[in-house]
């Protein structure tokens, strides 16, 4: 028999309560946190939706890994399997141990990028675009014109555009090129995935121009899925070697194993090139720590190494990207303006359809994220014009291309009645929907201010 519910393919062993709370304690504590779902404390919080990084519920594998963690401070044997698992994946002979992403991130791009030096990605996550930009470069997005759209159906969203790609290569002269970026999937553009053609001809251009091409390959697991799908040629192929071959052609990648690794915290960098290691590894014994752990304990590197191996099991990316698609396509029938088609981790609301009474300047994925917060007592994350936002020399915003509340989905944590629940949520929020009010900002620091901007509600 072929069952309609695709069910978690897990039992459950260890629970961590959530505690409940009423609309009216919900509308206190989001005015003590100035409107910033950031500045909440989690156990005001039932549904947390605010990432997918770091909040995966370990298998009992990876904490029977914990208990063989290796301390040591040189060579230890977690340090190997770690090492030797990424080997194994990637291809690439350096790896580089970082604590999370943005720490491999700074390490790299601050070594490649400088005044002057220019990146360019089929889209910047907000760290990676800082990082480059607080070293003095410039960070250039040259997404297609379909992952722009967001009601649009396309199979490969998260495209680079390469006739762009190439005109700014042209532009800013290859030589000041610091590396062709690659984010898989496309965080910022929807969780949407990269196909197989489109970083071979990534390649192309980087072999054309003599660049370097580094994957962003925090998801690169979900985006292996959506190959599988949606790719001519890769029908029935295994996930870990669709992600091999797309690692094979690139010449080096940077992960935030707080996604795809299945862990709490932890990410590397792994290089083809000596080179560019050693320089890496300079900075990583000043900033991060010894060459054997960067900024892990041994444990941190036993459990990433189990990780990688079980994001690739076929029953649960089936599952996880079916959850996030039940989500998703449910919100859509209800009528609620969804980026289509949903992508990996997450389901992002495009909230200026939503709210289209809400100019962009009152911020109507903060005033959406709020809403939802009220109503149900959900956390997700605005990714609009607080995150990328920008302001001309008079001070007027320059908003961002999108306004998205992205709803995270943390890998193997919640049910589908926790996601019936967020269903209903939004019900309640359609009948009011007219009446919702934008928010100003009342204080913000100079770098990704969404993290700690204060908001106020207008009336
Ligand atoms: N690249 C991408 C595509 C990301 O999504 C993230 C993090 C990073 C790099 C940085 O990794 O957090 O380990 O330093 N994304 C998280 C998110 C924060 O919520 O999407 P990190």
């Amino acid at each position: 028999m072929q069952h309609k519910t695709i069910i978690e393919p897990f039992r459950i062993k260890s629970v961590e309560p959530i505690e409940m709370s009423t609309e009216d304690q919900r509308l206190e504590y989001l005015k003590e946190a100035h409107n910033n779902l950031f500045l909440i404390e989690s156990r005001k919080v039932i549904i947390d939706l605010l990432t997918d990084s770091g909040t995966s519920a370990m298998s009992a594998n990876q904490w029977a890994g914990i208990m063989r963690g290796d301390e040591s401070y040189a060579g230890a044997r977690s340090w190997e399997r770690m090492r030797d698992e990424i080997r194994d994946l990637t291809g690439y002979q350096y790896v580089i141990p970082t604590h999370q992403g943005r720490a491999g991130e700074s390490i790299l791009y601050t070594l490649l990028g400088g005044e002057g030096k220019v990146f360019i990605s089929n889209t910047h996550f907000d760290t990676t675009r800082a990082n480059i930009e607080f070293g003095g470069a410039t960070a250039i997005d040259c997404l297609t014109d379909e992952g722009k759209q967001p009601a649009l159906e396309h199979p490969f969203k998260g495209n680079m555009d390469i006739k762009q790609l190439e005109k700014e290569i042209l532009n800013s002269g290859a030589e000041n090129i610091g590396a062709i970026i690659l984010t898989v999937t496309n965080n910022s553009g929807g969780g949407q995935p990269v196909s197989m053609q489109n970083a071979k001809e990534v390649r192309a251009i980087c072999d054309k121009y003599n660049l370097l091409f580094v994957l962003d390959c925090c998801r690169i697991a979900e985006n292996s899925y959506f190959i599988e799908q949606r790719e001519e040629g890769y029908k029935g192929k295994d996930y870990r070697e669709i992600a091999q071959e797309m690692f094979g052609l690139a010449d080096g990648g940077v992960m935030s194993a707080k996604k795809d690794a299945l862990v709490n915290m932890g990410g590397f960098i792994a290089l083809k090139d000596k080179k560019i290691a050693d320089a890496c590894t300079n900075t990583l014994i000043i900033k991060e720590g010894f060459v054997t752990y960067g900024g892990l304990s041994g444990r941190d590197m036993e459990a990433l190494a189990i990780g990688l191996q079980e994001v690739f099991d076929k029953d649960y990316l089936k599952y996880r990207i079916t959850s996030t698609v039940y989500l998703g396509d449910r919100l859509h029938k209800m009528g609620i303006p969804v980026m289509r088609p949903i992508g990996g981790h997450a389901v992002y609301i495009d909230a200026k359809a939503m709210y289209p009474h809400i100019p962009v300047d009152e911020f109507p994925g903060q005033a959406l994220a709020c809403d939802l917060y009220v109503k149900g007592g959900i956390r997700a994350c605005e990714i609009g014009s607080v995150m990328f936002g920008k302001k001309d020399t008079d001070g007027k915003l320059i908003p961002a291309a999108m306004e998205l509340v992205r709803l995270a989905i943390p890998r193997r944590v919640y049910t589908q009645s926790h996601v019936d629940y967020v269903i209903e949520t939004f019900e309640e929020i359609l009948k009011e929907k007219d009446q919702a009010k934008g928010v100003k900002i009342t204080y913000e620091p100079k770098f990704l201010r969404h993290f700690t901007a204060h908001f106020e509600r207008l009336n």
